[in-house]
């Protein structure tokens, strides 16, 4: 429609790309940024400027799917707005809900163009061509592989996320994921590592290999065997310049040996575990369908703390999973006492069509449930600040990832994954940096760097 546009409109074509939930969203929707990049679309964050607009959109959780549905509300309007100006916009439903719901979301939300699910998003280009005829939905699981199709990737930052493996074949009873996302596949080493380079070469400094359930990685390996995750952070620690690694999220029945003692042996595999448990509560874990109990996770943790002592944990929780009983919920606050974690997530249960645990009539009331996450709260954010406060005084290597919140300032990360502002030239971005912790805020520490005598000699 470029002939119809008004003389003075900018001619430079632009894309808005807004992500929810998980960071394996976070990552499609970036690879979603270079396939419109690719296609001449600059990236803006002025949602009223863009011709195209992607919701990369989460079904986990009630809460996230209807956030969709009220953003679309506005998007129709604001489309509305552009038409009247002569301006085209093309509204695309992307991530979860839009595997999920698929059709259904052109009939609920008139401004829609386009639905795409998470394994479809490299044809992008062809669906937006198509949707000028008619509004189209794809929502297959392609035979052909997405990252095969995908445009060279484009970094911005020292820190990036890394898709090594994808969907999930564990069916908790709660979870869409195993529907949404389908079942496990894992990408081949060499196809990670040439990623991994890319980043690398544009500056990234530390990855975190991503999955939904990332352990359970069993990627073609050079010889064709399946490698582990642990083989291949071992290979990608062979990349120079790459500093640290990170991985997220795991399933604790994956937790292989050879994981475990990598967390004590491989020197770039930062002391941070995100492990989510759900519950304390063996009978609720087992209507869960996770096929662990509180034991074999206080076990498994007591391993893992045996090979890297220092570890982070942090976790997930659901309370209110139907049929919980006050004494279930208590397990779950004595097992969080047990553990001690370095920071968590925790939510309320939501009931997800299609999952088992939807079908269940024996909901707990919301009232209940909200006065549990309060309690399980209180008790993981006192863990949280005593696991900050504990690192006052301490000297923390850093890595800088940008300018901080004052002028003067930059702002990374410790090994544990603890966010700090201290005081440096924005040329230490990118690099490792000793740093002794003074004070521990609410969301950041706060450090100044050692002046390091023996390192300079
Ligand atoms: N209700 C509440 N929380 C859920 N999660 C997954 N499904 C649900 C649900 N139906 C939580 C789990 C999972 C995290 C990503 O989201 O804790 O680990
Ligand atoms: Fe969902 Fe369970 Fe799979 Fe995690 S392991 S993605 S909670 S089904």
């Amino acid at each position: 429609m470029a002939g119809r546009r008004r003389q003075g409109i900018d001619p430079l074509k632009k894309a808005f790309v807004k992500s929810y939930g998980c960071q394996m969203n976070a990552y499609d929707a970036a690879r979603m940024a270079d396939v419109l990049g690719a296609e001449g679309y600059a990236a803006t964050d002025q949602v009223e400027e863009a011709d195209v607009v992607v919701l990369n959109t989460c079904h986990i959780r009630e809460k996230a799917a209807e956030k969709v549905y009220s953003e679309l509300g506005r998007l129709r309007v604001l489309k509305g707005e552009r038409a009247e100006a002569g301006r085209d916009t093309r509204i695309v439903v992307a991530g979860c809900v839009a595997q999920a719901e698929g059709a259904e979301i052109l009939s609920r939300a008139q401004g829609v163009d386009v639905v795409v699910g998470p394994q479809s998003y490299h044809r992008l280009p062809a669906l937006l061509a198509a949707s000028r005829e008619k509004r189209v939905v794809d929502t297959d699981f392609p035979v052909e592989d997405k990252f095969d199709h995908l445009p060279a990737r484009r970094n911005r930052g020292v820190t990036g996320f890394l898709t090594v493996q994808e969907g999930c074949d564990k069916f908790c009873a709660f979870c869409v994921v195993p529907y949404t996302r389908g079942a496990e596949v894992s990408r081949s080493v060499a196809a990670i590592r040439a990623e991994a380079e890319a980043m690398v070469a544009a500056g990234v400094r530390e990855i975190t290999l991503i999955g939904q359930n990332v352990n359970a990685y069993h990627g073609a390996g050079a010889d064709g065997a399946p490698a582990s995750l642990a083989g291949l952070m071992a290979e990608l620690g062979r990349i120079p310049d790459l500093l640290r690694l990170r991985y997220t999220t795991s399933h604790p029945n994956d937790m292989a040996e050879d994981l475990i003692a990598a967390h004590g042996s491989d020197p770039l595999l930062m002391p941070y575990l995100h492990l989510p448990v759900q519950s304390g509560s063996d009978r609720v874990l087992k209507a869960m369908n996770r096929k662990h109990t509180g034991d074999h996770y206080r076990a498994l943790i007591a391993r893992i703390r045996a090979a890297r002592p220092d570890i982070a944990l942090s976790s997930d929780f659901i309370v209110g999973f139907p049929g919980e009983t006050e004494a279930e919920f208590e397990e779950t606050m004595r097992l969080v006492a047990d553990i001690g974690f370095a920071s968590a997530f925790s939510f309320k249960y939501s009931p997800r069509p299609g999952t088992p645990a939807a079908e269940r009539e024996d909901a707990v009331p919301e009232a209940v449930k909200s006065e549990r996450l309060a309690r399980l709260q209180g008790l993981l954010d006192a863990q949280r600040h005593a696991f900050n406060a504990a690192t006052v005084g301490k000297v923390v290597e850093v890595l800088v990832e940008k300018a901080g919140r004052h002028p003067g300032q930059v702002a990374g990360k410790t090994p544990h994954l603890q966010a700090v502002q201290f005081d440096a030239p924005l040329a230490a971005i990118g690099t490792l940096v000793p740093v002794r912790i003074v004070q521990s805020g609410s969301n950041s520490l706060f450090g100044e760097r050692v002046a390091d005598a023996a390192r300079a000699a």
